[in-house]
């Protein structure tokens, strides 16, 4: 199964390469902006307990399925289902996965734009001053274009990324800067857990209470678990068909999961305890909104030795990370366009960009001019965001295990994971009874139950 031969398909140039991209891919704003964002909301440690349940029993499943089907189509999203499965409806899921692609960049090049607006004024030396952090982020994300800039900025850098082909550049700058961001994360962790009150903090993140946990709570650790590790929207099948065939498929997929987890948890000991030592009340008296990493953070920096520089360098490695993030959704649409409607890269690059970017300034002009048009209570930024994780990467992943599980079968999977039989390994047995039966049941009744019992807002 070789795809169209008449393509010159890139490749990843490394083992390493294959991480870095991955990882890239995965590690994003996902982590340090909507982990402590969506644990705060949900019960803190019931929540975490939830989440690495999910990323065990289904992210690992998933990533190693999507990675499986892209290597061995060697096409985009929707070619690889085409590929593998001719003449059949399962393509559809890969143009699901277009869909998302679309509503995910919307509302994450408007997080996106705001790290470069925080990177200037981190680098201006204004938080020194600002007395109130909310409002200097209320005021800058409601702002009628400041934000715009920001946003239509980011875009154009992800879609010159994008443009110049395969990761060259990316993968070398992946390399360098994804260990620079671990290191300043534990840095900001010491500061936060040592502040006056922060123990509050770590109580609620790691002393779950179960009587928080609603089916709304479970398909929120779900959709972020999906989220998180840029499952159930082909990017991984794209990011896979540029893997190289002796890749060790398990290995990579467990590697990137726990990355992405452990920065997922690093990132919440960043931001909880820090929201409980500068909030008298912890969480009580505190609703957290999309704007708690903007508000929380520069207060840590303004109270640490070094501070200004931590920020500088924290909000820069921060827009790097949703980079590495952001060219991968791309990166998924841009496969399609160029592989399935025959466009040339530039082209593909171009129409798609200015697609999505058309739908995220309807994103982040929610947060001002457009904040009163809402739909079940939701403004259109948080619609995006919550369709996003929790009804189409969760409705994806499903897909995706019946697929591999039901339809690509055993033998293909079997064959694709261990190299042609090059690799044996007892686990693949017990991995693909998680495709088949496990992880389609699970999400299927998490997703029934969340709808049907707590309704769309829980
Ligand atoms: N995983 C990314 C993050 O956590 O920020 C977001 C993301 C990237 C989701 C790529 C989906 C995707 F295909």
């Amino acid at each position: 199964m070789s795809g169209n031969s008449t393509i010159i398909r890139d490749s990843f140039s490394s083992k390493f390469g294959v991480i870095a991209a991955a990882a890239g891919s995965a590690v994003g704003l996902g982590n340090i902006w909507r982990f402590p964002l969506v644990a705060c909301q949900n019960g803190g440690g019931a929540f975490l307990i939830l989440y690495i349940g999910f990323v065990l029993i289904i992210g690992i499943p998933v990533l190693l399925s999507e990675f499986s089907i892209g290597r061995r189509a060697q096409l985009n999203a929707f070619g690889s289902f085409r590929a593998i499965a001719p003449k059949t409806k399962w393509s559809l899921v890969g143009l699901l996965g277009i869909i998302a692609a679309f509503t995910i960049l919307a509302f994450y090049s408007t997080v996106a734009g705001w790290t470069l607006e925080y990177f200037t004024q981190a680098v201006s030396g204004k938080f020194a001053n600002v007395s109130d952090m909310s409002k200097n982020f209320s005021d800058f994300s409601s702002h009628p274009y400041r934000p715009l800039i920001w946003q239509l900025l980011f875009m154009i850098l992800t879609a010159s990324v994008v443009f110049a082909g395969i990761k060259k550049g990316i993968e070398k700058l992946t390399k360098i800067l994804m260990p620079i961001l671990v290191i300043l994360i534990i840095a900001v962790v010491v500061r936060s857990v040592s502040l006056p009150g922060a123990s509050q903090g770590l109580h609620y993140l790691f002393v779950p209470d179960w009587s928080a946990v609603t089916f709304t709570t479970v398909l929120m650790a779900l959709g972020q678990a999906a989220f998180s590790l840029s499952i159930g929207m082909g990017a991984l099948i794209t990011y896979g068909s540029y893997i190289q065939k002796d890749n060790h498929l398990l290995n990579t997929s467990i590697q990137v999961a726990m990355a992405d987890t452990g920065i997922a948890i690093l990132s919440s000991l960043m931001v909880i305890p820090a929201v409980f030592a500068f909030t008298s009340s912890g969480l009580s008296e505190f609703s957290p909104g999309p704007g708690l990493v903007f508000e929380v953070l520069p207060n840590v920096f303004k109270s640490m030795p070094g501070g200004g520089a931590f920020s500088i360098m924290f909000f820069f490695l921060l827009a790097v990370a949703a980079l590495t993030s952001t060219i991968s959704v791309l990166e998924v649409v841009v496969a399609f366009f160029k592989e399935e409607l025959k466009m040339s890269r530039g082209k593909a690059t171009i129409i798609a960009s200015v697609a999505i970017a058309a739908l995220g300034v309807l994103a982040t002009l929610s947060f001002g001019l457009l904040k009163d048009i809402t739909l079940f209570n939701f403004t259109i930024f948080e619609m995006l965001n919550y369709l996003s994780a929790n009804v189409l990467l969760t409705f994806g992943a499903l897909l995706i295990v019946i697929f591999v599980g039901w339809k690509m079968g055993k033998s293909q999977f079997y064959d694709e994971i261990s190299n042609n039989g090059t690799i044996k390994s007892g686990i693949y047995k017990i991995i693909f009874f998680i495709i088949r039966y496990i992880a389609p049941v699970a999400i299927g009744i998490i997703a029934i139950a969340a709808f049907f019992v707590d309704g769309i807002t829980g």
